[in-house]
């Protein structure tokens, strides 16, 4: 059986293919600062190989950079998530590479340059559409009456069918949930081990595709040279999103991403709710362990809550795996939304 790819990057190398000339690149605003790095907005000028005369395009990209240009260790594990990047091919719910700018990194100028999602990372995407947040789910078992006018039932239907727009529907929810199935479930095959799945780590586009981010970095956690110790405790897990045996041993596979993918789950028809916002950390194990888990969420189909709680299944080898998720929600589909 292939090892998953992150634990083979030492042996992935970078093709020249990939490397920008860093003087068509264009740095502008900051748009995130994580644990090892920044990422900054940008654009790329090509040349249109379509275009007679000499045209340039500028695309818009994200830049990945390291929090301290010349810490070799941040370097080298922006240098591994590249090589990934570099082997994964591209897939509409996972995010791609465009290139890098490698060839100063001795000087401290290395980037890392992906395609831009324009609506930035999902939970706070999510977040911002609360209010407008339109729940067909709801609208469908029982019109919403009030006293003197009901809602027409027709009215209801054109609503559901309402063009892709800036208003977030039940529909939409579970869109998002197959697409993210759908890039885990290409991930998987790779194999790649995400180990950080979380609506924090799945960028959104203006269009309502979702590109799952983050994937390269997938050692982070397991090598002990990239968690923090504080006060003794190791702090910096995302102990809220891991299935309790990876907490215990670090050991990552699909089906603790499978756990993730069932938290990511419920953030997502909680409209961006933290997981299990009643316990604190140091209660979380033992809530666990008595077998309990987050509660079905309001915008929820019971088919789809199903899912989520096979998704938490204590045992590992009775959670399903992406292809059966991917499987499940399209069959399911119409009765969710
Ligand atoms: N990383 C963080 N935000 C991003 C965005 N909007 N697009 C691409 N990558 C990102």
């Amino acid at each position: 059986k292939l090892l998953p790819i992150e634990e083979r990057a030492d042996y992935l190398r970078y093709p020249e293919e990939f490397e920008i000339a860093r003087e068509n690149m264009e740095i502008c605003e900051k748009i995130g600062s994580g644990m090892f790095g920044f990422v900054n907005t940008g654009y790329l000028s090509m040349a249109d190989p379509k275009s007679q005369i000499e045209y340039k395009t500028r695309l818009p990209v994200a830049i990945k950079s390291t929090k301290k240009s010349f810490d070799m260790e941040l370097q080298t594990m922006l240098f591994e998530e590249l090589k990934i990047m570099c082997a994964i091919e591209k897939h509409p719910n996972v995010i791609s590479l465009i290139g890098a700018v490698t060839t100063n990194m001795r000087k401290g100028e290395f980037y890392l340059v992906t395609e831009y999602a324009d609506n930035g990372d999902l939970l706070n995407y999510l977040r911002k559409h609360r209010e407008t947040f339109h729940n067909t789910l709801i609208d469908m078992e029982e019109p919403v009456v009030n006293e003197n006018y009901s809602v027409p039932s027709q009215q209801i239907e054109y609503t559901r069918l309402l063009p892709s727009s800036d208003i977030l529907s039940t529909a939409d929810l579970l869109s998002f949930a197959l697409q993210i199935a759908n890039g885990m479930e290409f991930l998987a095959a790779v194999p790649c081990v995400h180990r950080d799945l979380a609506a924090r780590n799945v960028l959104i586009t203006s269009s309502k595709i979702c590109r799952i981010a983050d994937f390269g970095l997938a050692k982070r956690y397991t090598d002990k040279n990239y968690y923090r110790i504080k006060n003794g405790k190791q702090v910096n897990l995302p102990v809220r999103w891991m299935a309790p045996e990876s907490v215990q041993t670090y050991k990552f596979t699909e089906k603790n991403d499978v756990w993730s993918y069932g938290i990511t789950l419920y953030e997502i028809f909680t409209l961006g709710n933290r997981p299990y916002a009643q316990v604190p950390n140091e209660q979380l194990e033992e809530f666990l362990r008595s077998g309990m888990r987050n509660e079905q969420p309001e915008y929820c189909h019971d088919d789809l809550y199903a899912l989520m709680k096979n998704c938490w299944h204590k045992s590992p080898d009775v959670r399903p795996n992406f292809n059966t998720c991917v499987h499940y929600l399209k069959a399911h589909l119409k009765e969710c939304a």
